[in-house]
């Protein structure tokens, strides 16, 4: 049997959470960062509005944890909020180190230590969202990717596509991934494999996420025996710019943050009519009345307005956004640009503690493929760096500890090999049109069926048509070569099944999830845990199998 490339760590996912990971790993580790395309083509780049964390004097942890819990809509999790929020500060100190250059105070400039320009976004009660003018993402991949690049032990690998992970006596000790270059299936073999691989709103038709956004993580982390939890709260992001020209184009709610209003087609603004807050109400009660609006008017969006704003302060802040309308005719700075709410985030995923470890030992994820109870039933603005940044360090704190243990004992775990890939049954797919169509009709029926306001007949029809595509893909994946295409569209089809499942559970309206049926919320909330038909509860994570772990 030809033997595969062994690395102690591999990581799935090259964005904040994957790369971070990577390098607070100690550096006697040989580490493998796995992109499905190229490095930095994920979410993290394409995140404007920046990372929330107590930074300033008149802001406080409590304060930061007050916010969440509320916009959480009675979900979160306490303790890790708790945990998440009281680690921000080091979390901002470590990336500083890293070298990114987060926007400065632009009224100081006589100090020798300007203090961090914080902006605002919705749920907050303070400024307190660390940024690269609209750019955070991207200013934050580009420094990770470079240490990275840098860094003796970590291979860097792209075009490598997850099919499965691998297991040999419970534990995880390895994955297979499609070399999308040479469509050879590569097997990799590890003693501990983190999936950071992102969300799954490339399950809704119109998303302001990249095309890789297929939900991998989730469902390769379900096929391993994880439990998931809290699908149905896909959150539903207010404002992507709505032009025929265009997909995709978050128009940052930190714009709302500086003062940015919303309003109708005849000029109205109506956010102060839903909530006192009024556009920055948390974004589950902006997106409702967004859509509300819309359906009521029969209009086809509605239109952002800052132009009461220096056009100098605008361009300063916003020159992404700003760039970006211009190319396609509107002015932010004299007009109004349009929009409309779009799949964003996905706040539910794979059942994790406080290391970022799953049910499967040596497999831990990380990010927003992770549900850790941070988000509870509407994930703040901005807490998703956030969470990617503390619970890669404590990941990684986790595995560097249980690697050192395994290895003074050398376990079994530490030598296993994992099966090679046979694909000598299949043959070449003459009808990839199928799979296309398959997308569409996916992502078009979610949208329809499972968006912002559901009811019960049309998650029903959802998950009867979804099953049949689920049956149409499993018969495409044992037959034919695989494709990226058809990896991602078995995941999607796999992470949608069990979003209708969570949704159709719910028996209330809760944060991002509003069943007309059921337009209440019921006194005790309660996380949608799902469990896996291959779950073993001998290895799982401690406590009792309907609920997320306990943080000690
Ligand atoms: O509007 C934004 O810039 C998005 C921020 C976030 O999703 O946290």
């Amino acid at each position: 049997m030809p033997t595969s490339p062994r690395f102690d760590v591999l990581i799935i996912g090259s964005g904040a959470a994957g790369l971070s990971l990577a390098l607070q790993l100690p550096n006697s580790l040989q580490i493998a960062v796995l992109s499905k395309s190229q490095l930095g083509s994920g979410s993290t780049s394409w995140a404007q509005g920046g990372m929330a964390a107590v930074l300033h004097d008149r802001d406080s942890v409590e304060a930061h944890v007050t916010d969440t819990l509320d916009a959480g809509a009675g979900l979160c999790h306490e303790p890790a909020v708790r945990f998440t929020v009281g680690r921000s500060r080091q979390s901002v100190d470590w990336l500083v180190s890293q070298g990114i250059a987060f926007d400065l105070r632009e009224d100081q400039p006589d100090l020798e230590f300007r203090e961090f320009h914080l902006t605002m976004e919705g749920g907050h009660s303070h400024r307190r969202v660390i940024h690269a003018a609209d750019q955070t993402g991207l200013a934050i991949s580009e420094v990770l990717a470079n240490r990275a690049e840098q860094a003796p032990n970590i291979t860097l690998l792209t075009d490598l596509c997850l099919v499965d992970v691998i297991k040999s006596g419970g534990r995880v000790c390895g994955a297979h991934l499609l070399n999308t270059q040479d469509r050879r299936v590569e097997t990799l073999s590890a003693n501990a494999l983190v999936l950071a691989t992102g969300g799954a709103s490339k399950a809704y038709r119109y998303t302001t996420n990249p095309d890789g956004a297929s939900g991998d993580g989730i469902a390769v982390a379900w096929r391993a025996g994880c439990r998931v939890a809290n699908l149905e709260f896909n959150q539903f992001h207010p404002t992507c710019l709505y032009h025929p020209k265009t997909r995709s184009f978050l128009v940052t709610e930190a714009l709302r943050g500086e003062g940015a209003t919303l309003h109708l087609e005849d000029g109205e603004r109506f956010m102060p009519h839903f909530d006192p807050r009024a556009e920055l109400a948390p974004r589950d009660i902006v997106a409702r009345a967004i859509d509300h609006e819309m359906k009521r008017l029969g209009a086809d969006c509605v239109y952002l307005d800052i132009s009461h704003r220096p056009a100098s302060f605008i361009r300063r802040h916003f020159p992404q956004a700003y760039e970006r309308c211009l190319a396609l005719g509107i002015d932010m700075t004299t007009e109004r640009v349009p929009v409309v709410p779009a799949a964003h985030y996905t706040c539910g995923g794979v059942v994790v503690n406080q290391h970022g470890a799953t049910d499967v030992p040596g497999l831990y994820v990380v990010g927003e493929s992770a549900c850790t109870g941070l988000h509870g039933a509407n994930r703040m603005a901005s807490n998703s760096l956030l969470e990617c940044f503390v619970y890669a360090q404590s990941a990684a704190e986790h595995i560097a500890t249980s690697l050192s243990r395994s290895s003074s004992r050398s376990s079994a775990s530490a030598t296993a090999t994992p099966t090679v890939w046979d694909d000598s049954r299949v043959r070449d797919s003459d009808e990839k049109v199928v799979i296309q169509h398959n997308w569409q009709e996916l992502r078009r029926l979610m949208w329809d069926y499972v968006g912002i306001v559901r009811t019960s007949r049309r998650l029903e029809y959802a998950a009867a048509r979804i099953a049949l595509l689920e049956q149409e893909v499993s018969r495409y994946y044992g037959r034919f070569q695989i494709t990226r295409p058809l990896l991602e569209m078995r995941n999607l089809t796999q992470v949608s099944q069990l979003m209708v499942s969570c949704a159709s559970g719910r028996k209330e309206s809760r944060g991002l999830h509003f069943n007309s049926d059921y337009p209440d919320a019921l006194p005790d909330a309660l996380d949608s845990v799902l469990i896996p038909p291959n779950f073993d509860p001998t290895l799982a994570l401690d406590g009792p199998v309907d609920q997320l772990p306990e943080y000690p």
